[in-house]
């Protein structure tokens, strides 16, 4: 199947869409970017992810201008040319092309590309799976609500994971539990739902915020908090969100065991009532 991409106006073949070698996304990370789950012509949570897409180009002064109904126009268009019902978009706006120089310019033209990835969704919510985590050292910068493309210690811990075949990393900062090297982290103690504040720290997930709604609105307790990985390896429930895993349920982190190995009740409750979303 003939695979499509949106490359700085156009739309062309995935073969033939090519990047000059002095982007700045390419040589400086100087690049931001979003990924949006769908399914047909419903784009999970479109108008956060365009709110976050905003103010990450408005942080790091990438001027590049789009009206949220023009952008969705290319999203269905790509979903529709791709023949696609379900999986994630990929979008990623870099400053543009220059000359090799750590001063950029202002007046460059952005590059922008979105493209498809293919992502199956758990749409049985009785057989969701649970998936193990390890603990490691954040290495990151101090900008971390920015969803900048500067992925470096995000895929080094992720990595890690990966030898140790675990699906995620939990980043580790000062004995304290930041987020995972691509979603969020929760616990539920007592009771209490308990994530981290959104604050520069972490990337203040849409799934997060997401959450954060559906616990509202069915009267959890919840708590914005930092919490150690001490509390990490004794709680009653962990799990992860994001926009490609929605709610996973983690039941091992490194060498702990986690709900007896099985989804927390709590975790089960909001996986069915997110997963709503996609059915
Ligand atoms: N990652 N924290 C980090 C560092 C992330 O990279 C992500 C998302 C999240 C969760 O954000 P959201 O709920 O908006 O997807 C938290 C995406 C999915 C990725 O890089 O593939």
């Amino acid at each position: 199947m003939k695979r499509f991409v949106y490359l700085n106006n156009k739309f062309i073949n995935f073969k033939t869409a090519k990047i000059s070698i002095e982007d700045r996304g390419f040589q400086f990370a100087d690049s931001v970017y979003e990924v949006i789950a769908f399914k047909e012509d419903n784009l999970i949570d479109i108008n956060f992810h365009l709110k976050r897409l905003k103010f990450s180009l408005k942080s790091i002064s990438i001027r590049y201008k789009f009206t949220n109904s023009s952008i969705i126009k290319i999203f269905n268009k790509l979903i529709k040319m791709n023949k696609k019902n379900i999986g994630l978009l990929y979008l990623q706006i870099s400053r543009g092309v220059q000359s090799r120089s750590h001063i950029y310019k202002n007046n460059i033209k952005p590059t922008i590309v979105i493209y498809i990835l293919e992502k199956k969704f758990n749409p049985n919510i009785k057989n969701i799976k649970c998936v193990s985590a390890i603990t490691y050292p954040d290495l990151r910068w101090k900008k971390r609500d920015i969803k900048s493309v500067s992925l470096l210690p995000n895929i080094i811990a992720a990595k890690e994971a990966g030898k140790q075949k675990a699906y995620e990393a939990i980043l580790i900062e000062n004995g304290y539990v930041t987020e995972g090297t691509a979603s969020n982290i929760w616990i539920v103690k007592n009771n209490y739902l308990i994530t981290h504040p959104s604050n520069s720290d972490i990337l203040k997930g849409i799934t997060r915020d997401s959450i954060i709604k559906i616990i509202k609105n069915n009267n959890l307790k919840f708590k914005q908090k930092k919490f150690k990985k001490e509390l990490l390896y004794n709680s009653d429930e962990v799990f992860l969100t994001s926009s490609s895993s929605m709610v996973m349920p983690i039941n091992k982190i490194d060498n702990k065991i986690i709900s007896n190995g099985k989804i927390g009740k709590i975790t089960y409750k909001l996986a069915k009532l997110y997963n709503l979303k996609i059915n």
